[in-house]
């Protein structure tokens, strides 16, 4: 019988986080300040605490999960290495489709992975409170978790249109005593100036963000930072453990290397996460695809150019050289929520720009009908973002059946979808469109980049 679930043991979860920015082929660029000189870590201190300004910047390869993190972890990790036998099945194909099952976390997605460990050194710092914005809700609700088993304040800002669409994800934040408002909000004045402006907005994550960082460097006591859950270095870092823990697991079984690995893209963490083990294998030579996968409605990596961006519409942040679709987007209403960020992780940038990733762009419909096709075959209903991993991994298994090949797929299944049922709902209903972005608006929301640094295109020009 085929060997569906592949376990670690707890004995065997990895110990520490793998820290690409030691074996990029070429180094990061700097963030800039506003005078587009490069910024200090020091400069960072009143949006995070300083223990995780040094892993932001870190060059260590390795690095330490702290034990009370990792006790912390224990409570779903290790996850399980699934094989989707039954999609193999009914796809006629030669492929072997394993896939990384990070739905199984209390919130239900792989955003836990850093939430705690952002609570734990902001604790250790200090800090009594977080504040953080949230897309789809999948985030919010992993930092209200993490805030509760460790006794801090949480404070989110959730994005209108999910904030609507989303009633339960917001009571899943209640639930673990969060604060949670919908952005823009009235309570920063961020949020005032956009409602001002734009009152019926369906808001945006770059929104959202500058009203929770605002709320953050606005507390005068001192107590409370800002966390972030993508994007940033840290964040992506304490991800590795799942691509570390797959390794293992496709070891322990025998398969020596995937032939594609896959993941969604909203800001690059969990992609990164699964993938950055194995892109450390490609930089030493493997041949392994690897295809960080996003939205047409918002074509961050396929369209958007590498520049210097801000991270949030108020341009509260630092400058960050990455592929942006510009920090004024507002995209279209699609309903994977977590996936319509204007930018995208500075590292998954770089490596874009290297020609080491594939990105890949696909139609909300097509997602739901192969979401569809795995709830009828391997029985989980997806996550609208994860539902674009598994729409690329079923095109990867389609062609290699067509080529005849006993392709490895290895996918991250991101989180679960019993809070996105809406989306669900509006599709099966045939409420549901596809969207693409005309050029012209492309370009409009790209004006806001006109005038910023450009970044140089660092390539070795190796792959
Ligand atoms: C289930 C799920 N997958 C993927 C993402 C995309 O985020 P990231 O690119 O940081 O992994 C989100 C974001 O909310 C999410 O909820």
């Amino acid at each position: 019988m085929t060997t569906t679930k592949i376990m670690l043991k707890e004995e065997d979860i990895p110990r520490q986080w793998y820290n690409l920015a030691a074996d990029l082929p070429s180094p990061l660029q700097p963030l800039l300040g506003p005078d587009g000189k490069p910024i200090t870590p020091d400069m960072l201190t009143a949006v995070f605490p300083m223990n995780l300004i040094e892993q932001e910047v870190s060059q260590e390869r390795w690095i330490d999960i702290p034990e009370e993190v990792l006790k912390i972890l224990y409570r779903w990790r290790p996850t399980p290495l699934r094989r989707a036998v039954y999609l193999e099945e009914h796809l006629k194909t030669p492929a072997r489709i394993y896939y990384k099952d990070e739905s199984l976390s209390p919130p239900g997605s792989h955003k836990p992975n850093t939430s705690v460990a952002q609570a734990w050194y902001n604790k250790q710092f200090g800090i009594e409170r977080l504040t953080t914005e949230t897309g789809a809700g999948q985030w919010g609700s992993a930092l209200a978790f993490a805030c509760k088993l460790l006794g801090l304040e949480c404070k989110v800002f959730m994005v209108r249109i999910s904030f609507n669409q989303k009633p339960f994800r917001k009571l899943m934040m209640q639930t673990w005593d969060a604060n949670c408002v919908s952005s823009p909000s009235e309570e920063t004045k961020a949020g005032r100036d956009i409602l001002e402006k734009m009152p019926d907005t369906s808001g945006s994550l770059g929104i959202a963000i500058s009203e929770a960082i605002e709320a953050a460097v606005t507390d005068e006591t001192g107590k409370t930072r800002y966390s972030l859950g993508s994007v940033l270095n840290h964040v992506l870092l304490h991800q590795t453990i799942i691509g570390l823990e797959a390794k293992k697991q496709l070891e322990s079984i025998g398969e020596k290397m995937p032939d594609v690995v896959i993941g969604c893209a909203g800001g690059g963490s969990n992609f990164a996460g699964l993938a950055f083990p194995f892109v450390l294998d490609k930089i030493n030579g493997a041949e392994v695809d690897i295809i960080p996968v996003e939205p047409e409605a918002c074509p961050t990596m396929t369209q958007g150019p590498f520049s210097y961006d801000h991270g949030d519409t108020a341009k509260m942040t630092p400058l960050l050289p990455m592929h942006s679709l510009g920090h004024t987007f507002v995209p279209p209403p699609i309903h994977a929520g977590g996936l319509r960020y204007h930018g995208m992780a500075p590292l998954v940038s770089q490596l874009i720009v290297e020609g080491l990733l594939k990105p890949r762009a696909y139609h909300q419909l097509k997602c739901y009908e192969l979401a569809l096709l795995w709830a009828h075959t391997e029985g989980a209903i997806t996550a609208p973002e994860t539902s674009h991993a598994v729409a690329c991994a079923v095109d990867e298994a389609e062609k290699a059946r067509e080529e005849g090949k006993e392709k490895v797929i290895l996918l991250n299944y991101s989180g679960h979808g019993l809070m996105d049922l809406t989306g669900y709902e509006s599709y099966l209903s045939g409420q549901l469109t596809d969207y693409s972005l005309p050029q012209e608006e492309l370009s409009k929301y790209q004006e806001a980049l006109k005038d910023l640094p450009k970044p140089d295109l660092k390539k070795t020009g190796k792959w």
